[in-house]
């Protein structure tokens, strides 16, 4: 057993109840499919109960006791979060998840700002999510989508960015990057990419899918210095269907509300609305998820309790394992960096001569949750080939016993297809 000196999930794993479960019959949940979805600590659950079973009422509308609570949690909740983030709830705009985040800057600053003929940059390990809505607004604008090119070790080149930025000038209205890949997990170098970007191309705004990043950095949205960053709770112990969008204060205050209607007014007549001025209320259109935001902050404390740079350590302590233990199998063939220092929270892998499903299929059997497929990034494996890959993906309750458990039961894969 790796033994680990800055941190123990040992005195964690405890708060997670669904890792008590049993799989498949009497089999311990080994549960590596993190960059989908993390579990949820009991303390994220208790707040979410606690307050629908104490303190429910809508924010500002009502004049009595539990509408007071219920505000009070709700800006509680924000500042929290938004602090866990390096910003302020001036810079903060609640939203589903990332999808949603980076749809509403392509809907809002996308709209506003970009002409035809403008160029918006990402690169070939993005994420649909930070594909799509850029392809559906380069149509309707008749601007240019362009790509950075992924290399053989899954890693972006700074060279080929500054050859783009002299390509395209002052075309270039929007560089949108991943942070960490949820496919291969490559940590993408955003600090040096924000300094090239503003040294050559100073107009050219920046946003940042911090979706992997979020639950394994520390992130400081000020200090990255980007204009836009997005992220998704449920993947950083926080429930489903919240998310933030970071905006530059600045830029935020120029921008359009995304969403009209109650909440975020200043006066309405029959024939015209103003808005409010502050930018909390402007972004935040009819009834916010109160109980979601507040397990979310509680998610950001727990984080928060144990230090982002300890809990990066530690994953780099999974990642390390697992990268030398899945070279011990001659068939398996890992995609993506290969030290662990380049990449942030998972590993992905093909397995010769088996389907990536398969393999899934008889991890499964053996209580070893992973996930198997093209992982939302289909441009990234048709150009390298890849039908699908493997990928499992760990949270601070990992530990280096569940990423043997995976080696077991790869090498039960190496028994059922004789390969
Ligand atoms: N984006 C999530 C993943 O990579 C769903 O699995």
């Amino acid at each position: 057993m790796v033994k680990y000196t800055m941190f123990d999930p040992q005195a964690y794993i405890q708060d997670f109840p669904i890792l008590q479960r049993k799989i498949h019959g009497d089999k311990r949940l080994i549960y590596l499919d993190n960059a989908a979805t993390s579990q949820k600590p009991q303390q994220v659950l208790d707040t979410i109960t606690e307050y629908y079973t104490q303190h429910n009422a809508n924010v500002h509308r009502g004049i009595h006791q539990l509408g007071d609570e219920s505000t009070k949690i709700f800006h509680a909740a924000r500042k929290t979060i938004a602090t866990f983030f390096g910003t302020d709830p001036q810079e903060f705009v609640v939203v589903r998840n990332t999808t949603e985040a980076i749809n509403q800057v392509a809907y809002t600053w996308g709209e506003e700002y970009l002409t035809a003929g403008d160029v918006i940059l990402i690169s070939e390990m993005e994420h649909h999510s930070n594909i799509v809505p850029w392809q559906e607004l380069a149509h309707r604008k008749h601007a240019q989508l362009a790509y950075l090119d992924v290399d053989q070790m899954g890693r972006l080149s700074l060279d080929q960015l500054r050859i783009q930025i002299k390509t395209y000038g002052n075309k270039l209205k929007l560089v949108a990057l991943t942070h960490v890949s949820n496919a291969i997990g490559t940590l993408n170098p955003i600090k040096e990419v924000v300094e090239i970007i503003h040294a050559d191309s100073p107009e050219t705004q920046v946003l940042v899918d911090g979706a992997q990043a979020a639950p394994h950095l520390a992130i400081d949205f000020h200090r990255l210095n980007v204009d836009f960053y997005v992220v998704s709770a449920h993947k950083m112990l926080g429930p489903m269907g919240m998310g933030g969008l970071f905006i530059r204060r600045d830029l935020l205050k120029k921008m359009k509300p995304f969403l009209f209607g109650g909440g975020m007014i200043n006066e309405v007549t029959k024939e015209k609305t103003t808005f409010a001025e502050d930018l909390e209320e402007r972004f935040t259109a009819g009834t916010p998820d109160v109980a979601g935001l507040a397990g979310w902050a509680a998610a950001c404390e727990y984080l928060g309790k144990m230090g982002m740079h300890t809990l990066q350590e530690y994953d780099q302590t999974l990642v390390e394992h697992a990268l030398r233990r899945l070279r011990e199998i001659p068939q398996i063939k890992i995609v993506g960096p290969l030290s662990a220092t380049q990449r942030v929270g998972s590993v992905a892998f093909l397995y010769k001569g088996v389907h990536a499903h398969d393999v899934g299929q008889i991890l499964d059997s053996e209580g070893i949750a992973v996930r198997s497929g093209h992982h939302c990034t289909m441009p990234l494996h048709t150009k390298f080939e890849w039908q699908a890959t493997v990928r499992a993906s760990f949270q601070l309750y990992n530990t280096s016993e569940d990423i043997d458990a995976l080696i077991e039961g790869l090498k039960k894969v190496q028994k059922v297809f004789g390969q």
